[in-house]
């Protein structure tokens, strides 16, 4: 297990703007440790064994729900799956009333999705368990952007002083602001680039540079992290048709061999629409590490439930 001479103080995994240079390190060290123990034949470790982990997803997901799931089990914790489908919300029972009789359960942790920014900063008032944020409407990502983070620093050797051109739907992205937010502070130059009516007013106050340039993106870019155009998300007009997305914006071989750096690295979070913000060729090609993102995101979520658990047990 990684040693860190700080203690984990945190209740709640909210978001990466509220963590510290020094807490999202802890949670890259703590996750190269975990790595390791889905490699193993047996991949289960007794960390968390007699704690008990809901996953509330109220929010479709498949990557992250199941990434959690595997990370909690593997960490030899009991584990519950509540989705919106499924649950008395449908009924009309709110969030807090949701939480407070899981809670009252005696469950030691809460893994929220919620189509609302800030629903799991509400629920972290009223529980005693601690919450990690899965994703929130358009604000935060938290383990996603950590687990892009972890496989960048595995990839590159380092976070400080790379270039990482963010590219795509930025407005509606909850994994661009954690991405911001978490490489800016471990000392990457962040980029965000797209169609004007896809990145927010005064995102460069975040510390990012924004281009709307495609090329200049690429051509800078140690890592471009492409985002997926969140069409479910989106009123209508926001740019004139898929199409000429695609010429302005997609991120291609064609645009690869012409613009990037010769030893590039593609990610994308995921769910991918491919042939519109990457091509086929790219998604599947030499410079991706799109599922290795994947392996990651187990190991990540290993490392924040761990944590979280050691700052329950010493109160
Ligand atoms: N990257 C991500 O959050 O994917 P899911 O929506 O499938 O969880």
């Amino acid at each position: 297990m990684a040693k860190n001479s700080i203690k984990w103080t945190k209740k709640d995994l909210l978001g990466l703007e509220e963590l510290s240079v020094e807490e999202i390190t802890m949670i890259l060290d703590t996750a190269k440790s975990f790595k390791e123990v889905s490699e193993r034949a047996v991949k289960k470790v007794p960390a968390l064994r007699g704690k008990t982990i809901a996953h509330l997803f109220l929010e479709p997901s498949t990557r992250t729900r199941i990434s959690f799931e595997l990370a909690a089990k593997r960490l030899s914790a009991d584990t519950i799956g509540v989705s919106g489908a499924g649950s008395s919300i449908l009924k009309g029972e709110t969030l807090k009333d949701t939480a407070k009789n899981i809670e009252a359960m005696k469950v030691d942790m809460i893994i929220v999705r919620h189509a609302s920014s800030g629903a799991p900063h509400v629920l972290s008032w009223f529980v005693s368990a601690g919450v990690l944020n899965a994703g929130d409407g358009a604000h935060e990502h938290p383990t996603q952007a950590l687990l892009d983070m972890f496989t960048i620093r595995e990839k590159k050797g380092k976070l400080a002083g790379l270039n990482v051109s963010i590219i795509g739907d930025i407005a509606h992205s909850r994994v661009a602001r954690s991405n911001i937010w978490g490489l800016t502070k471990l000392g990457a130059h962040v980029t965000v680039c797209g169609p004007k009516t896809l990145i927010p007013v005064e995102i460069e106050r975040m510390g990012c540079h924004v281009t709307y340039d495609l090329k200049e993106a690429v051509r800078t870019a140690d890592v471009i992290n492409v985002l997926r155009i969140q069409l479910e998300r989106q009123k209508k007009g926001l740019f004139p048709t898929i199409r000429e997305y695609i010429m302005k914006y997609g991120i291609t071989e064609d645009v690869l061999t012409k613009y990037a750096k010769k030893d590039i690295l593609i990610m994308h979070p995921g769910p991918v629409n491919r042939g519109i913000e990457i091509s086929q060729e790219v998604a599947d090609g030499p410079y991706s590490v799109i599922l290795e993102q994947v392996t990651n995101g187990v190991a990540i979520r290993m490392a924040v439930m761990f944590l979280l658990a050691q700052y329950k047990a010493g109160k």
